[in-house]
């Protein structure tokens, strides 16, 4: 859990970034229809979650600065008897005074009076601009003097970079979720015939442990099927002497965790798939062993290109000089992505990759990221040996940067070739 006192502590860091003569306005997420009359499960925008902790729909947090101080204040809906038979319990106005640690709440129909008082003097706004303006137009329209508008998101997002204590206990909770599901996808994929079924094994395992949901939709990919990297129909068959790429991770507390790993369905694995297998394993492992604070992820992303385009050359997928054929950048065919991304409250946390200035951003103590190398190989191409087409593979960790190195926070979900056979 993360604590109101941690709460507050961010909504300080965030007010000091604030000019005085300003507001900062965040919106809770609207709700999502799936289709008529029904939506998709309720989730909070994780940029409002991380700075007010709130979870209910119709709710606002609003910091206005002036030169004496900085104020905070909280709206939510209402309680409504009348609605919270269909929708269920709100916690309301009077509650919400007692359990957050902000300075008045009020009720969410009052944004736009309250945006017209506090407005008296503010001449900038901070809001995401990710935001729908249609939402955000008719709340400018309530600050008279406004004179500029800024993007509030970019700066809750340089906070998130660095995960606390209790946020790296949260994402080790979903972790350990996680595993477990991986660990019975490979128990069981010998006894099951489509890749849904399996997919339906993990996310059995997410929600028994109180998940909420999968932070992403799950990838079970056998075969071919590996090759298309968004691949979620999951619905092909599951053939015996194939692989399965399976990259599926619980989201718990609102804390993601991304895992892949390529398991064969039979529980073995035939000589070419151990060959590519192995390739890519020694890559995500060497490069986890490189990080430590100061390195850049762009000089991950350079060695875990070098070190695929020489295996693939040893393998006889790609020919020639292994220099010439990274400068002709001949491993993206079978190479296409990042070596991996931040993750936090979003699987793809929305942090930034470069500082105010554009310079890349080194790696730091207390962040968190992916490491996943990948080889996909189509049916259909010609130009590698016969015995390779068909597989794609990826090993992805989630690693945490620490003042001395990492802690790979997902080491014991099995990748090791002898320890997934068995
Ligand atoms: N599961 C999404 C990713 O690996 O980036
Ligand atoms: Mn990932
Ligand atoms: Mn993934």
């Amino acid at each position: 859990m993360i604590s109101q006192k941690e709460y507050t502590k961010r909504r300080r860091k965030f007010a000091k970034k604030l000019p005085a003569g300003s507001i900062a306005l965040f919106l809770s997420a609207l709700p999502k229809e799936r289709s008529n009359d029904t939506e998709y499960p309720y989730r909070q925008n994780s940029n409002f979650y991380y700075l007010s902790g709130f979870k209910e729909d119709n709710a606002a947090l609003l910091f206005v600065k002036t030169d004496k101080a900085c104020k905070s204040y909280l709206f939510v809906q209402k309680k409504e008897p009348a609605m919270e038979l269909w929708t269920g319990k709100r916690l309301g106005v009077e509650a919400a005074k007692e359990l957050f640690d902000v300075d008045d709440v009020f009720s969410f129909e009052e944004l736009r009076k309250q945006l017209t008082a506090f407005g008296n003097g503010i001449q900038s706004f901070y809001y995401d601009f990710k935001e729908d303006e249609g939402r955000i137009a008719p709340l400018k329209q309530e600050l008279k003097n406004l004179r500029s508008c800024h993007n509030a998101a970019e700066i809750v997002a340089r906070a998130r970079l660095i995960k606390s204590a209790a946020e790296i206990k949260l994402i080790k909770k979903a972790l350990a979720i996680t595993k477990e599901a991986h660990h019975r996808a490979m128990q069981c994929s010998k006894e099951l015939s489509y890749e849904y079924e399996l997919q339906a094994e993990l996310e059995y395992v997410f929600k028994k442990n109180g998940a909420y949901s999968d932070a992403y939709t799950s990838i079970v990919a056998c075969a071919n099927a590996a090759n298309t990297l968004h691949y979620i129909s999951n619905d092909n068959r599951l053939l015996k002497k194939e692989l399965i790429l399976i990259d599926a991770g619980c989201e718990y507390e609102y804390y993601a965790s991304d895992i892949t790993r390529t398991i064969p369905v039979s529980g073995k694995f035939t000589k070419a798939q151990k060959e590519l297998y192995s390739l890519v394993l020694d890559v995500n492992k060497a490069i986890i062993e490189m990080i430590r604070p100061g390195i850049l992820r762009s000089e991950l992303q350079e060695k875990s290109e070098e070190l695929l385009c020489r295996g693939m050359v040893k393998l006889g997928i790609l020919h020639g000089n292994v220099s010439e054929l990274l400068e002709a950048k001949a491993h993206k065919k079978y190479y296409p992505h990042g070596i991996g991304h931040w993750m936090g409250l979003d699987v793809h946390d929305e942090c930034p990759y470069k500082d105010e200035k554009g310079k890349e951003i080194p790696l730091q103590a207390g962040m968190v990221l992916t490491i996943e190398p990948g080889i996909y190989i189509d049916q259909d191409d010609k130009s590698v040996p016969k015995k390779y087409r068909s597989i794609g593979i990826r090993i992805e960790d989630d690693i945490l940067v620490t003042k001395k190195g990492f802690e790979n926070l997902s080491f014991d979900i099995v990748k090791e070739i002898k320890e997934i056979e068995s």
